[in-house]
C-alpha cells in the first residue's frame, strides 16, 4: 500500500540539486528538473555512496563516486551496470510536494492478509 508523505519547503529547492529528505521513516533523495520532481533511493547500490553529490544529465542520475547512471523514471542502471534504484512516485497539491513510499504495514495486518 503507497502511503503518501508531504515534503517541506519546496520553494527552497535550487533546479537540478539533489537533495536528502525524510519521506515517513524513509530517507530518500529528491530533485526537481525540467521533467518536474523525481524522488528516488538514497544510497547508490553500487557502493553505497549518498547521491546528493551527484548530478543528473537528462532523464538520468549520476552518482559522483564511479559515474554509474540511472534512469530517473524506470530506476534501471545503464547496460552493463546491472543494478537499479528504486523511483518514487511524486505529485504537488497546492505548491507542496508529496511523495509516495510503499508501506508494509502493521504487524497485525501483514499476519492478517
Ligand atoms: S558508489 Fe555509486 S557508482 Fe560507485
Amino acid at each position: 500500500m503507497l502511503q503518501w508523505y508531504k515534503i517541506d519547503k519546496t520553494s527552497f529547492y535550487v533546479e537540478n540539486r539533489i537533495y536528502e529528505v525524510e519521506a515517513g521513516r524513509t530517507r530518500i533523495c529528491i530533485m526537481h528538473n525540467a521533467n518536474g520532481w523525481k524522488a528516488f533511493s538514497r544510497k547508490c547500490p553500487h557502493a553505497g555512496a549518498s547521491f546528493v553529490t551527484g548530478w543528473s544529465e537528462g532523464e538520468e542520475v549520476v552518482c559522483s563516486y564511479h559515474r554509474h547512471r540511472f534512469n530517473l523514471t524506470t530506476g534501471k542502471g545503464c547496460p552493463g551496470q546491472g543494478d537499479f534504484i528504486k523511483i518514487y512516485p511524486t505529485k504537488v497539491e497546492d505548491e507542496e510536494l508529496y511523495v509516495a513510499i510503499e508501506s508494509s504495514g502493521s504487524f497485525f495486518c501483514r499476519l492478517f492478509k
